[in-house]
Parts: C-alpha cells; structure tokens; sequence
C-alpha cells in the first residue's frame, strides 16, 4: 500500500517522464506549487539542460528552481510555453480543477493561461467524480474582503478568511464551503470572477486540464479530454 507521499512522488515521476521527450534546448516549461510539484522540481533538476529555463507561478517554487540550478524568467518576457505542470486540491473527469490550497492560485491561472497544455499531476485521492469536496479559495484585494464575502453568501457560500496568511500579490483568501457549482463550473467559474474586489477563483474550469496523470495503487493512469 503507498502512502500519499509515495503516490505525489510517483506522479512526479510521471510529469518528468511525459514532459522530459518534449523539451528542447529553447524550451521554456511552466511550472506550478504545492509538494508534488517540488517533487517534480527535485527531479527536474537532474535535466537542467535539457530546457533553457522556467517560468513559476510562486516565490515558493521559484526559489525552489533556481535552488535547483534552474534558470527562473519573468513571465513578461516569455511569449508562451508548450508545457504547465502543476498539482491540484481536487480534479474531475472532465479535467475541471479546484486549485489554492497553497495559496498561489492567481499566478497558477495566468502562466498556465499562456501553455498550450496544461499537465496535471495527482495522488487519486484528488480524482472525483464532482468537485467541492475541498473548498474554494477565492483570492480578494483586502479592502474587497468583506463585499466580497457578503456576495458570496448571497450565492449561498460561506466564506471563510484564511488566517495569518497573504499570498505573493499581498492579498488575501477566502476559502468557501458550500457553494453549489456542479451544473456548469464554468460560468460558476465567470460568476465569481466579476465580483469586484474578487482577484482569482480557484475553479479551473474555464480553461481545465489538458492531461492529468492520476497516481493509484495500480500504477499511474492518464486522463484526457483528447488524444494525447
Ligand atoms: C497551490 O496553490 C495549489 O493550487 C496546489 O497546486 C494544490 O494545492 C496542490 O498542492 P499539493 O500538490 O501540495 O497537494
């Protein structure tokens, strides 16, 4: 029996395996947060060459790469990557994604915005079959937190102030429980982004996955939407 920690090394295990024969020497690869994507930085640093650098969608995992030996750009002065690979807090079969556990949702949205695939890595205690199990954190500007909070209780959530934290953009989360978004995460997704005062939601449905590599017992399974 593996333990969660052996199933996230082993889906970074899989990143590395799936992203390695795509890279070239130009290559620029999008990289997420969360412990199984340190995994996948620690064992990325052994193909360092392989790639010319990195862009990171948090001070954490930047300080990680460039521990690691890894070139880190500034997202303003890369046009674009073939690759994203980052964990998720929960992932559905339609690749729609709950994501922010650690906080990093907002940069996680926009270089994964810039991929042209975004490659999900997870132990199957993330896989189901809806999402909302985990609650959504939703990052806010500061002065925002409480009109925000007081929208989403009129959508029937309930917010909850992340204590004694502040996210790499100087803002603030809110984790939310209860909301009801399993018809059509998208436009849920749309909602809560025109919120004023709302920054990021953590729902990835408007633009999900592109592949997901699910660590299991029986080994590791990949889910996509398409051939991949
Ligand atoms: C970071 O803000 C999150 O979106 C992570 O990608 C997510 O929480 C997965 O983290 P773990 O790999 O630590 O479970």
């Amino acid at each position: 029996m593996f333990t969660q920690d052996q199933l996230k090394q082993q889906a970074a295990q899989a990143a590395l395996d799936y992203v390695l024969p795509q890279l070239q020497p130009d290559s620029i690869l999008g990289v997420g947060t969360g412990s199984t994507v340190d995994r996948f930085i620690d064992l990325l640093a052994a193909h360092r060459d392989a790639f010319q650098a990195a862009v990171s969608s948090s001070e954490r995992s930047t300080r990680r790469l460039q521990a690691a030996g890894i070139a880190v750009l500034d997202l303003n002065d890369v046009p674009g990557t073939a690759l994203y690979v980052d964990g998720a807090d929960e992932i559905d079969h339609q690749l729609n994604m709950i994501k922010g556990g650690g906080g990093a949702l907002t940069r996680e949205k926009i270089v994964s915005s810039v991929a042209d695939r975004f490659v999900c890595i997870v132990d199957d205690t993330k896989l189901v079959s809806q999402l909302g199990g985990f609650d959504l954190p939703i990052e806010v500007i500061p002065l925002a937190r409480e009109a925000v909070a007081r929208e989403i209780r009129q959508l029937g959530g309930l917010p909850r102030l992340r204590a004694d934290f502040v996210t790499d953009n100087g803002n603030q989360i809110l984790d939310v429980a209860g909301l009801d978004y399993q018809g059509d995460p998208a436009a849920f997704e749309a909602l809560l982004n025109n919120i004023p005062g709302v920054v990021c939601c953590g729902l990835f449905a408007i633009s999900g996955a592109h592949v997901a590599l699910v660590a299991g017992q029986d080994g590791v399974s990949r889910l996509a939407l398409q051939d991949d």
